[in-house]
């Protein structure tokens, strides 16, 4: 029901428009369960978020928070939030360019053997895509628990023209709401890493 009911009533798409109000346009790559997005637009009516993921667990996850059981078809869903169920890198390329004012990459999967690194979202080739659409002055958000994959960034974004550089932080900064994904890297004792990287002028 979930995904056949709720999925269509959110799927991002140009007959599925933000409505009046919306004066920011944020995406989020890959969610997983949904809580981050979920208080992002709890917290900011102003902003529409597109969240993508494609796992259908996590899909399922975010859909089930927002209905209750038996109000799939019905039940009241945020107006400022759309769910595009594919690659975000696909997203990137539907949206126009210089159109997002913030975008955000919780703990993306670290794939930390070498052999993997091009499967890696903050990679060159999707760095350039995540600027080409990010508006002049827009964020990119960061954060990862795995050291292979803090060093990659520091790599990847300290040799491009694209975005100023961020200090990595190891406090949650303020605003940013926590993650699932987040929460069993700190009760596994990893220490992860927060980054804003701003979308030169
Ligand atoms: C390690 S999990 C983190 C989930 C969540 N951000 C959190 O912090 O709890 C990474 C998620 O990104 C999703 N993902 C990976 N690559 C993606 C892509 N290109 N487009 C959309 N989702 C993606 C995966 O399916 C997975 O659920």
């Amino acid at each position: 029901m979930l995904l056949d009911v709720t999925l269509p009533r959110l799927r991002w798409g140009a007959q599925n428009p933000f409505g009046a109000g919306i004066e920011q346009l944020w995406v989020e790559v890959g969610f997983g369960g949904g809580e981050h997005s979920r208080a992002l637009v709890a917290a900011n009516p102003g902003a529409g978020l597109i969240a993508c993921e494609v796992f259908e667990q996590g899909l399922c996850s975010l859909l089930a928070a927002l209905v209750p059981q038996g109000a799939e078809a019905t039940g009241a869903l945020p107006a400022n939030l759309r769910v595009w169920d594919d690659d975000a890198r696909a997203l990137l390329r539907a949206l126009p360019e210089g159109s997002v004012d913030r975008l955000f990459l919780m703990f993306p999967d670290p794939w930390p053997k070498a052999r993997h690194a091009k499967r890696r979202f903050v990679h060159p080739d999707n760095v350039a895509l995540v600027a080409s659409r990010l508006k002049p002055g827009a964020e990119w958000r960061i954060a990862s628990d795995d050291p292979t994959y803090q060093d990659w960034v520091q790599d990847v974004m300290g040799t491009q023209d694209f975005f100023t550089g961020a200090e990595p932080k190891h406090q949650r900064p303020q605003g940013w709401p926590p993650t699932r994904y987040e929460t069993k890297a700190r009760a596994a004792g990893r220490r992860p890493v927060y980054w804003v990287f701003t979308r030169r002028k």
